[in-house]
């Protein structure tokens, strides 16, 4: 019985010395101490032993026990630590390996156009405001001094929606909006930037497009101010050597109006002699009729009023030929700004 179970105990330890996982070690240890085990059964069969030899048996077959459950935890230990160390090894991540491109995005050059606009006037104490793009007839002619049948309407091709409601034209119904805001004759010094409607379409006129209005209302306001104020804004935009000119013009809500030109042959006809003037913008002293519509009294205060097209700064300021390359999303156009 003895000699049986030394070589029960030489038999398991060779077995689970050969256990290639975890899974095939735990079925070794049932084999042997499970309730069907080999060893088991060997104590099991005690009861037919003499009274002197079942005491040897008894601690004989305690320290194969003990013996083969140290064993086995060393074994259960040691396979553990195996598979660790394998799966480390095939779950390392290479951080050499170059890193996938990611594409930022970037401001479209028009939004670009529009904030450097509205900063620029902004540090000359301008405030911004706002009106809806579905305009009344009233704020967008009425009170700007264009009443129904007036010609000066056809200046301006328009999207109606109803009799009474359209895309709005330009973005000068701020202008009224913004003084029937206030209290009557209360200085505004504001721009309003925004989006803007005409029927019109080809490489210099889209029928989307934007705007930047410009207001200042205030007591004893000259011409003078309204050419030092632009002549301010467009050096600050095109550089300090750009060419200003005023040229009379026409508009049902200024008067005088003028048209401003533009010339800065440092920046776009770099190799030229002859620079070129480009208008840029209309611009002129508040009509009286425009102030008395808007609750506002021409005997107490006065003013001057701008409007310019964003897209016409833009093409200038980047060099782009055909304004419809704003809309296209053409990722090579976009990519460049
Ligand atoms: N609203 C005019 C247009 O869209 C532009 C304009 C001209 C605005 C003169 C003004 C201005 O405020 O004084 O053609």
């Amino acid at each position: 019985m003895e000699k049986e179970m030394q070589m029960l105990r030489e038999k398991a330890l060779a077995e689970l010395g050969q256990s290639r996982s975890e899974k095939e070690l735990q079925d070794v240890k049932v084999s042997y101490l499970g309730k069907k085990g080999k060893l088991t059964a060997v104590l099991r069969d005690m009861k037919n032993l003499s009274a002197e030899e079942r005491p040897v048996m008894g601690a004989l077959a305690n320290t194969v026990r003990r013996d083969l459950e140290s064993a086995i935890a060393d074994k259960m230990e040691a396979l553990k630590k195996i598979r660790m160390e394998k799966k480390l090894q095939e779950e390392t991540i290479d951080i050499t390996l170059p890193a996938r491109h990611r594409a930022a995005g970037h401001l479209h050059p028009l939004t670009k156009t529009l904030r450097l606009i509205t900063e620029t006037f902004m540090r000359m104490g301008y405030s911004i405001e706002e009106g809806p793009e579905m305009e009344s007839d009233y704020y967008n002619f009425h009170c700007l001094n264009l009443p129904k049948d007036h010609p000066a309407r056809d200046m301006q091709d328009s999207f109606y929606i109803t009799e009474d409601i359209l895309l709005r034209t330009h973005t000068s119904p701020v202008q009224a909006r913004t003084m029937q805001k206030h209290r009557p004759n209360d200085p505004i010094r504001m721009i309003s930037p925004g989006r803007v409607f005409r029927w019109d379409n080809d490489a210099t006129h889209s029928p989307v497009f934007h705007q930047v209005e410009g207001l200042v209302i205030d007591k004893d306001i000259h011409f003078s101010d309204l050419k030092g104020t632009l002549e301010m804004f467009l050096k600050e935009l095109f550089g300090a050597d750009t060419k200003i000119r005023f040229r009379a013009s026409y508009f049902p809500f200024t008067e005088p109006s003028a048209e401003v030109d533009i010339s800065f042959s440092s920046r776009t006809h770099a190799d030229t002699k002859d620079a070129e003037w480009l208008e840029i913008l209309g611009c002129g002293m508040v009509h009286p009729n425009v102030l008395r519509l808007n609750r506002y009294d021409p005997e107490k205060v006065n003013g001057f009023a701008f409007g310019m097209g964003v897209e016409r700064i833009a093409m200038l300021l980047y060099g782009i030929d055909d304004l419809r390359h704003f809309y296209e999303n053409d990722m090579r156009f976009l990519e460049q700004f």
